[in-house]
């Protein structure tokens, strides 16, 4: 490193059950990172990414954090699954380091060492429990990866729609790289139950296999669709447009969005990284929170974890989802819920979109989602 220079760590798999969408989000950091040196860096310094391969294993998460660390670097951009959220959080925070965390979770977390840009359930499970009740079914089952998220977000999700009167038929789980006949068997659970709408935290690798299970045994899609947080495009990818049509995601955000902002971000993305590379919020997340980074040091005028904290909750960065911004009582972001349908070809149709920034509210304290437009004028 030379002293105009400034290491930051960049930590997504691209070997390894979900580096089909942690690929994307360390693309979008090398991206973001581009554009800030291209600008001319921060402060007159330039970002430089020390980016290892982590393998979708929360253990050699942990050993590379701790490589990161002992080399100096403090501020760390990474981590798709909670297992590796919460693998690398107790070393960071020993060391007094930063995490971005650009992945929507199950919430009811906060650590003075990240900073949380994904969606917190009340920005994604929230709203797709409304609508799934309003207008698609009351009886439900759930199927997920086996490990901390699928069980968490089932749990929050479990209490959402029953408390709008449905039924949750059946709860399920995947091994991480499940065996073809792991998924046999949940497609015959769900055949039994039938007619019911799924509600699937299978992510990864696993994810593409049980979509494509699930067309397979030709349940009717426009009566039983599979709801969904994480089945974004590079996923959907991995499934085929044909076998993932009519399915739901709810999250912050879609490529389809029409803001200037986005269409800027999604051709100069697809210019790097080739005009079919899949974009979902995850990556989108992963490319603003490099800029909120930045913003953040150019405004405390240095690089140290504590300096950035404090200045991250000060401004509002125009994302390609919207204007966002960090809430300094949670270290989590005012985010733009939405929810997609997937239609033929593959694209996700937004069917629904929240009209200003939704607070985050990671310990789901407040019933209904709070604009920010309301609060930003009463302040
Ligand atoms: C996740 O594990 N937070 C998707």
């Amino acid at each position: 490193m030379t002293p105009d220079q400034i290491e930051i760590g960049v930590l997504f798999s691209e070997t390894g059950v979900t580096a089909v969408v942690e690929e994307t989000q360390r693309r979008a950091v090398l991206l973001a990172i581009d554009e800030i040196n291209a600008a001319g860096g921060v402060s007159g310094r330039e970002l430089k990414a020390i980016a290892p391969d982590p393998g979708s294993d929360p253990r050699r998460f942990r050993s590379e954090v701790s490589r990161l660390l002992e080399r100096g670097v403090q501020i760390i951009f990474g981590c798709y699954m909670s297992s590796e959220r919460r693998a690398v959080l107790p070393l960071i925070e020993q060391h007094e380091g930063l995490l971005f965390y650009p992945t929507l979770y199950e919430g009811f977390e906060f650590s003075p060492a990240c900073i949380y840009s994904g969606a917190a359930p009340n920005q994604n499970s929230l709203g797709l429990a409304r609508y799934l009740t309003d207008q698609v079914d009351e009886r439900f089952l759930f199927v997920g990866s086996n490990y901390v998220f699928p069980y968490e977000s089932n749990r929050i999700m479990r209490d959402l729609l029953q408390n709008r009167g449905a039924k949750i038929v059946d709860e399920r789980y995947l091994p991480m790289s499940p065996k073809a006949g792991d998924i046999d068997e949940i497609i015959a659970i769900i055949r039994k139950h039938a007619p019911i709408t799924v509600f699937s935290t299978v992510v990864g690798d696993g994810a593409a296999r049980f979509y494509r299970a699930y067309d397979a045994a030709g349940f009717d899609r426009s009566k039983m669709p599979i709801a969904s947080l994480t089945t974004g495009e590079p996923e959907l990818r991995a499934i085929g447009a044909e076998a993932a049509e009519l399915h739901i995601t709810s999250a912050p955000y879609f490529s389809s969005i029409s803001r200037p902002e986005n269409q800027r971000f999604v051709t100069r993305y697809r210019e790097k990284h080739g005009p079919d590379a899949p974009i979902s919020a995850c990556t989108e997340a992963a490319y603003f929170q490099v800029h909120l980074f930045a913003e953040a040091a150019r405004r405390a005028e240095a690089f140290d974890p504590k300096s950035v904290i404090s200045a991250l909750p000060t401004f509002t960065f125009d994302a390609p989802q919207g204007p966002v911004r960090i809430d300094a009582s949670t270290n989590h972001t005012y985010l733009w819920p939405r929810l997609a349908q997937i239609e033929s070809g593959g694209a996700f149709r937004i069917i629904e979109e929240a009209q200003a920034p939704v607070r985050p509210d990671p310990y789901m304290i407040e019933p209904q989602p709070v604009g920010w437009s309301d609060e930003a004028a009463a302040e």
